[in-house]
């Protein structure tokens, strides 16, 4: 049973002696206990669905939120309920003191799970410290293991440590999940290749729609065909499996496999029901949903001295009056002639 305490805070009563657990919670009655942090919109790869290779200015320094900035937001929205924290980027690990500002981040307290979501080019030196730390899970981007198509993709040449980094981070027993972005030019035989991984090791694959978030010219028509069907084609022996915990993928088992697979339709936006998330962008925009263009200007806030009491009221609400899903924001958005890029929205 749930007592309303106020806008967005809710506390739920358990037997006696259990700890009463704070939930945030939305305007359509979703637990918000995601946070997914973008701490740069730097990266040493230049994919092609998430930036322009020549064309977005870097943001200058002291617009991204340093350090401390974002080690205080975080203990705000701990405090406000969540639990999980995902940095992002670009590619987190193209900032100096990525590594100490994970270790800090995971003193937190309230933070029971920390993520990253990265490139893997520079990832396998940290892989130590993270399984030291205690790192929940890896999300390793990798959407082809063709190293011509991995060239025309990233525009870099950097596969092999990628898949240095994949074999790290299962040597090193972090929970991995790969991510794979569906393209338009994306074969049926790329698909396999990389299927092979989830049958071979222990790792989650996730196919994903490509999402108009490229940095380039918005295309008129948003190609996207479904990916279940395709999969199923593929692997007609995949079996849907049921969540018991609200998620972007939906997720098969296959038989003999020691993986398992996933699709992420976040351009069909079929899970936003059971949406827990918020974002952070580079620059200290609060998002409440992966379509706005930000909601809440944390940084001015931030730098303008106001108190964490003030900060946590402004969040909690922007969390009380959501869209009620991705295709609602989008109609209630105004939009650019160019799409905004992936790398500063961190995913
Ligand atoms: P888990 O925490 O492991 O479930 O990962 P995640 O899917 O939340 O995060 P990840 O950084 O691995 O992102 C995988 C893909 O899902 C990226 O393409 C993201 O843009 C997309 N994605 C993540 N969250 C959302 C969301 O809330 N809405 C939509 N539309 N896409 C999302
Ligand atoms: N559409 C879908 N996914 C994207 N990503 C980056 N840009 C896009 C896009 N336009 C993925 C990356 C990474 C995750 C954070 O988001 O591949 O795995
Ligand atoms: Fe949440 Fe928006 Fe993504 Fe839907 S599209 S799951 S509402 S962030």
């Amino acid at each position: 049973m749930l007592f309303p305490l106020g806008s967005g805070i809710t506390t739920k009563v358990l037997p006696p002696t259990k700890v009463p657990v704070k939930l945030l919670l939305d305007n359509h009655g979703r637990v918000i206990d995601y946070l997914r942090l973008s701490i740069t919109d730097r990266c040493n790869l230049r994919c092609r669905y998430c930036r322009p290779e020549k064309g977005v200015p870097f943001i200058p320094q002291n617009e991204i939120l340093s350090f401390e900035e974002l080690e205080r937001l975080v203990t705000i929205f701990c405090q406000l309920g969540i639990k999980k924290v995902r940095v992002t980027g670009g590619e987190p690990f193209s900032r100096r003191g990525c590594l100490p500002f994970l270790q800090r981040l995971k003193k937190i307290e309230g933070l029971q799970d920390l993520h990253i979501t990265t490139n893997g080019v520079k990832t396998a030196k940290y892989l130590d410290a993270l399984a030291e730390l205690g790192l929940a899970g890896i999300n390793l981007s990798l959407d082809t293991l063709d190293p011509k198509r991995f060239w025309r993709i990233t525009r870099r040449d950097y596969l092999e440590s990628v898949v240095d980094s994949l074999h790290g981070t299962l040597e090193h027993g972090i929970p991995l999940k790969i991510n794979s972005v569906v393209l338009d030019d994306t074969s049926d035989d790329e698909i396999v290749q990389l299927v092979e991984l989830a049958r071979k090791y222990s790792v989650t694959l996730r196919f994903i729609e490509k999402m108009p978030f490229s940095g380039i010219s918005r295309s008129k028509k948003h190609l996207c065909s479904s990916l279940s069907i395709r999969l199923k084609n593929i692997l007609p022996t995949l079996e849907e499996l049921s969540p018991n915990f609200p998620t972007t993928a939906r997720t098969f088992s296959v038989k003999g496999f020691n993986g398992k697979l996933g699709i992420i339709e976040g351009y069909s936006r079929l899970f936003c029901n059971t949406c827990n998330k918020v974002r952070i962008t580079a620059t200290g925009l609060l998002k409440t949903c992966l379509y706005d263009n930000g909601v809440l200007d944390l940084k001015k806030m931030l730098r303008e001295g106001t108190d964490d009491q003030e900060i946590s009221r402004a969040i909690k609400n922007c969390i009380q009056t959501r869209f009620i899903n991705g295709h609602e924001t989008e109609r209630f958005t105004s939009k650019q002639d160019v799409e905004p890029s992936m790398a500063s929205i961190g995913g």
